[in-house]
């Protein structure tokens, strides 16, 4: 059967090819796409969600905006990253659907409610926003979603600061709130996408499949790999969001550890940094994990593969 997930995300090249991945594959049902602000405004990347949804022929998912702050502190975009429209790199085409009427929280909230218990996965790959208010605002979501599988954080360091990653720094307080719930988490954070390089072999075998959405992909990827040479000096760029979608995907992709987690949310020097506590075996409540260590050829033949199944929309 297949595995029923709500994606939100700020899409961003990665939550774009985020997005390709779990409409391309099988075994994933995409039942929502929730958008938060992050890599830009909460308007830009809505557009963007919609735009990437008439190039891979993405049709009947409801696509509904959400929080366009985070809960304390001021918004922050990547634009050293993401560009000016978040999805710098190629040509958007204007949508072709309209974005729900409900907020993101309440269709994350009903989607999570209508569907039988321990069915849905809720994947971010974005800020905490949205899955921090929902929570708070339909607390019994905490029992009824299967797990949570989560781009964000490290256990080794950040990239937005020398502690902490990007979704997660710039709303902290909503990180808290959502790794400190009772509900099965996994960080798949910068340790583990840093190891899905795009690499010039992984770049042909996309472009080989010969496809517009492939084109739109290598495109993405081009912008994305000179984003990263210059902001943070990588030689090929961490294509991070998508590594969440194939943990739900195919587990076997990537090894877990459970190992206690919790959000810094006083340090000076650490604001938003993940700790993760390795000392010890994990005691038997502890419900969170983190990614490891990825199985890179089989991480890129899934997007291959969905690019593939996907074809040419039209
Ligand atoms: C995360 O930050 C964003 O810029 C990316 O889309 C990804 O979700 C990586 O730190
Ligand atoms: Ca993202």
């Amino acid at each position: 059967m297949a595995k029923k997930i709500i994606l939100d995300c700020d899409p961003g090249h990665d939550d774009a090819i985020a997005l390709i991945l779990a409409h391309g594959n099988p075994e994933i049902e995409l039942l929502a796409v929730t958008t938060v602000h992050g890599n830009q405004t909460i308007e830009k990347v809505t557009r963007n969600a919609l735009a990437v949804a008439r190039i891979a022929g993405i049709t009947g998912v409801p696509f509904a905006a959400g929080a366009s702050r985070p809960l304390v502190r001021t918004a922050e975009v990547a634009d050293s990253i993401h560009g000016e429209s978040g999805l710098d790199g190629p040509v958007l085409p204007s949508p072709l659907t309209e974005v729900d009427p409900r907020h993101a929280v309440d269709l994350i909230i009903d989607t999570i409610m209508e569907n039988p218990p321990a069915t849905v996965t809720l994947v971010p790959t974005g800020a905490l926003t949205n899955i921090a208010l929902a929570v708070r605002k339909e607390p019994r979501i905490a029992e009824r979603v299967k797990e949570v599988v989560l781009m964000g954080g490290g256990y080794h360091g950040g990239n937005w600061s020398a502690a902490a990653e990007f979704n997660i720094v710039i709303d902290p307080e909503a990180a808290h709130i959502v790794f400190n719930e009772k509900w099965k988490l996994t960080m798949v954070g910068l340790d583990l996408t840093h190891q899905a390089l795009a690499t010039p072999d992984v770049v042909a075998a996309i472009a080989a499949v010969g496809t517009g959405p492939s084109r739109f992909v290598v495109e993405l990827l081009e912008f994305f790999a000179e984003s990263y040479r210059t902001a943070q000096g990588f030689e090929h760029p961490p294509v991070h969001d998508p590594c969440a979608v194939a943990l739900v995907i195919d587990p076997t992709v990537m090894t877990v550890a459970r190992v206690p987690l919790n959000v810094e949310l006083t340090g000076t020097l650490t604001l938003g940094m993940t700790v993760a506590d390795f000392r010890a075996e994990a005691p038997a409540d502890c419900t969170t994990h983190a990614a490891l260590a990825l199985d890179h050829a089989k991480f890129w033949s899934l997007i291959v593969d969905a690019l593939e199944r996907i074809g040419d929309p039209g």
